[in-house]
């Protein structure tokens, strides 16, 4: 059986009050869209079908090769909708699975399950149910006195006893492709000017089938992002999801509720995370790791034994054993070799320091390459921005830079050179020399070993 996923994702969605789409609202770090592709994509080989109409360009070109692209113009209700992903899948598929892009906790477990209710079910349509108290203005689901289902009933056309029922349409559909073909232009306008998709439960019951559904067990499954009340209960529970993944992997998270892991985050085993720490973008984590309080890391590479306290790390490399903080800012383009120390107020952008390279206080370091075992004094900062363009700053290894050394680039400093604490470097110091002074002027050799 060929499967077809189509998500809709057409309304105007007016509760949002957003100039965005809603449905590239982000929910740890990921538009919330994304989440209901990477729901469908395990379920089938075709690309899944996205049903856009508001705003609808920008959707696509958040998605861009990832899906293909029904337009529903004007939008005149979820009927409506899926009629429009017709010609795309007619002929292509014969199970349809119709989902919605603003149901971003739905998982791939339960949409399989739905569809496996449909495999074995000699009817045309299955459906998945949810039991709660909170009617959440979810549609019912009307069963006669033998408890087959006859119609879904919307809210806002209901009795009070129909109000009263408890089991309530998720919204979620899977339908056999040919009969979903022929039933879509049956169903009729409903008194709202809308075409309702739940129209098509009362024609599976006339045209003599029985309805078969499957009940949602965790409901937070069902959380629907109408508002955004519902998008930080979802980010919640996504947020709950993910750090119960990290913790199940062998993670020590100090507290979950104030560890914001987002979704492409990849955390090694035996790492402890300490509280009001953000994992963001498509950050990796070696094993071993000590990182926070309060620390920021983005788009970044930590490798095994790192020690990250209380800092921001963006698109930064570190390799193993590395030790940062507090209060250290790395920058794009940092790359800290293995056991390097940063201490406290330092910032690196755009800059290597070589293994065992000490920083331990109030540095800035820009557009610099510097070698192995350097010790980079207190206050150190490389001027590299001549108010028109960034130059660059290299130092051998195993320099000593003194305190309070202005590093003028571009400028060289030579493997085993030192300079004087306070000292202006404008030219390039050759190996194993001493340079002191403003402007830095060389004063002596020093012996190859002293370096
Ligand atoms: C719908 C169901 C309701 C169910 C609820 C669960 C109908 C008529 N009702 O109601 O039984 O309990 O979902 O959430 O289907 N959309 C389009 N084009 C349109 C209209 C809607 O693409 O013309 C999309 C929306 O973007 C949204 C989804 O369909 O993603 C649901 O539409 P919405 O108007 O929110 O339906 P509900 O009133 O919530
Ligand atoms: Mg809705």
């Amino acid at each position: 059986m060929k499967l077809g996923a189509i998500i809709l994702a057409a309304g105007k969605s007016t509760r949002m009050k957003t100039t965005v789409p809603k449905v590239l609202h982000r929910l740890a770090g990921k538009p919330m869209i994304e989440y209901v592709l990477e729901a469908v994509a395990p379920l089938s080989d075709l690309p899944p079908t996205v049903v856009i109409g508001y705003q609808g360009d920008e959707v696509k070109k958040a998605l861009g090769e990832r899906a293909q692209f029904a337009n529903q113009e004007p939008q005149l209700g979820t009927a409506h909708a899926v009629l429009q992903a017709k010609p795309l899948l007619e002929g292509k598929a014969d199970l349809v699975l119709i989902t919605y892009a603003d149901m971003p906790l739905m998982t791939a477990q339960t949409l399989r399950n739905l569809c496996e209710v449909q495999q074995s079910n000699p009817g045309p349509l299955s459906l998945l149910t949810l039991h709660s108290e909170n009617a959440r203005g979810f549609g019912r689901i009307w069963r006669d006195s033998n408890g087959r289902v006859q119609a879904i009933i919307e809210e806002a056309v209901a009795s009070p006893e129909q109000l009263a029922i408890r089991e309530l349409n998720v919204g979620i559909y899977c339908v056999q492709a040919d009969w979903l073909w022929n039933a879509l232009p049956r169903v009729a306008l409903s008194p709202k000017g809308e075409y309702f998709l739940t129209d098509i439960a009362e024609l599976a019951v006339r045209d003599g089938f029985e309805i078969k559904t499957l009940p949602l067990t965790d409901p937070t499954e069902a959380i629907g992002i109408n508002q955004r009340v519902h998008l930080a209960e979802a980010e919640t529970i996504l947020r709950q999801r993910i750090n119960t993944r990290w913790m199940l992997e062998g993670v020590t998270l100090v507290d979950p509720q104030s560890t914001y892991i987002e979704s492409e985050v990849i955390i090694g085993q035996d790492t402890v995370i300490y509280p009001n720490t953000y994992l963001q973008g498509k950050t990796v984590i070696g094993e071993n790791c000590t990182i926070g309080p309060n620390t920021i890391l983005r788009d970044s590479q930590i490798g095994s034994g790192c020690r990250i306290f209380f800092s921001v790390v963006e698109k930064a490399i570190l390799e193993e054993e590395v030790d940062v903080g507090p209060y250290a800012h790395l920058r794009k383009g940092a790359h800290l070799a293995k056991g390097v120390h940063m201490g406290n107020f330092g910032e690196v952008k755009n800059s290597y320091l070589g293994p065992g390279t000490k920083m331990g206080h109030f540095s800035y370091i820009g557009d610099a390459t510097i070698g192995a075992g350097v010790n980079i004094g207190a206050g150190t900062i490389t001027c590299n921005y001549d108010g028109e363009k960034k130059n660059p700053t290299e130092i051998g290894e195993r320099v000593f830079i003194g305190s309070d050394t202005m590093l003028v680039a571009p400028v060289k400093v030579g493997k085993g050179a030192r300079t004087g604490a306070g000292a202006v470097v404008t030219k390039d110091i050759p190996p194993h020399s001493l340079a002191v002074g403003v402007p830095a002027r060389v004063i002596r050799k020093l012996k190859e070993e002293d370096g």
